[in-house]
């Protein structure tokens, strides 16, 4: 058995060098996995990290010390059940999931049950898509935030994937929620939601206001200069911020957040997202409940992925950037 799927022999940093379409078998899986017949898959910067393997770590981290491990860097899937393990139990083959899986650009891919759920109803397959790798990353970080109804938000890179979704999120809990974005993509933040939008090329975000929360998805700002933005009691969440640092990409900045924070009145942190169906299933009941609806740029079919990868690389992307399969 079969199946036409996207295929990285080695990492790399151009897309189109070290991702083909081919043929291979379908995966195998065990008894507590899950087989998808995936039917849209999406991009995030993620997926840059696990085609290139950089920063080094996440080649510790069970990606592939030398060459990547999973078929290809696709995580974020919506589609079908195909077959089900010997001891899964709650998901059976007809069902449409959503949720993460290795390998996700490819017909068939493989996953543990605890990483899907039943998926929106009211998406398509491409929406769908779209939600997995980010929607978990923004829920998680409203969440450690702690954000309460009325507070005042910062989210900085709100017109990205993880952005797009903490945004509507943050209203969804009730904040005031300013997004901050490039000048190409004001409108898009505006039009989720946001109360007030900073473009970053014009002015500073972290001078305008004391906020209660910043959510810090994008620019790699100073501790110091988000602190300075926060009320003497606030929360600093670090979601991520891309560096070309090939030893630790950023990461240094969040392990400061975190060593000084049991010394500030303010809480700094950062975390690193759980793929899990629970998580899944509040972001479902937020989209059904028209509270939050993925913010889809633009679809490549499965055979153009590396110009996908490209797209987001390059800093295009308004939202998400999905793969039809
Ligand atoms: N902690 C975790 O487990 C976790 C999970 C998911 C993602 N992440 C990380 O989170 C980051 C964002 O991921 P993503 O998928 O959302 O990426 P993305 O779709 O490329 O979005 C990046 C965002 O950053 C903004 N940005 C870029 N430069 C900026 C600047 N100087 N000032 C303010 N904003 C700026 C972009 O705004 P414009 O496009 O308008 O310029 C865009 O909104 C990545 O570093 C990713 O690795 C971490």
């Amino acid at each position: 058995m079969t199946m036409t799927a996207i295929v990285q022999d080695r990492y790399g940093t151009e897309p189109a060098d070290v991702l083909r379409l081919d043929h291979v078998d379908r995966p195998a899986i065990g008894a507590d996995e899950v087989l998808v017949r995936v039917r849209a898959a999406s991009v995030d910067r993620g997926t840059w990290h696990l085609m290139t393997g950089l920063p080094y770590p996440i080649r510790l981290a069970g990606f592939g010390l030398r060459r990547p491990k999973p078929l290809n860097p696709g995580r974020s899937v919506a589609g079908t059940v195909a077959a089900v393990g010997a001891d899964v139990t709650g998901i059976r083959p007809g069902d449409e999931v959503y949720g993460t899986a290795d390998g996700a650009f490819a017909e068939y891919a493989r996953t543990k049950a605890g990483r899907l759920t039943a998926r929106p109803a009211n998406l398509s397959d491409e929406q769908a898509a779209a939600v997995p790798v980010s929607g978990l990353a923004a829920l998680q970080a409203v969440r450690h935030a702690g954000i309460q109804p009325g507070e005042a938000v910062l989210v900085i890179g709100a017109s990205g994937g993880v952005g797009t979704f903490a945004v509507q999120i943050a209203k969804a809990h009730g904040a005031e929620v300013t997004g901050v974005s490039s000048t190409a993509k004001v409108d898009l933040v505006r039009k989720l939601g946001a109360d007030h939008v900073v473009d970053y090329t014009r002015d500073d975000p972290t001078q305008a206001r004391h906020y209660d929360a910043i959510l810090d998805i994008g620019g790699n700002r100073r501790l110091s200069q988000l602190r300075g933005a926060l009320t003497p009691r606030g929360r600093l969440v670090i979601v991520g911020g891309e560096t070309d640092g090939r030893w630790l990409g950023g990461t240094d900045r969040q392990l400061r957040a975190q060593v000084l924070s049991p010394f500030v009145s303010q809480r700094l942190g950062t975390f690193i997202t759980s793929e899990n169906a629970a998580d899944l299933a509040t972001l479902r009941e937020l989209i059904e409940a028209g509270k939050v609806t993925p913010a889809v740029d633009r679809s490549y079919p499965l055979a153009q992925t590396a110009a996908a990868i490209r797209y987001l690389r390059e800093g295009k992307a308004r939202g998400k950037v999905v793969i039809r399969i």
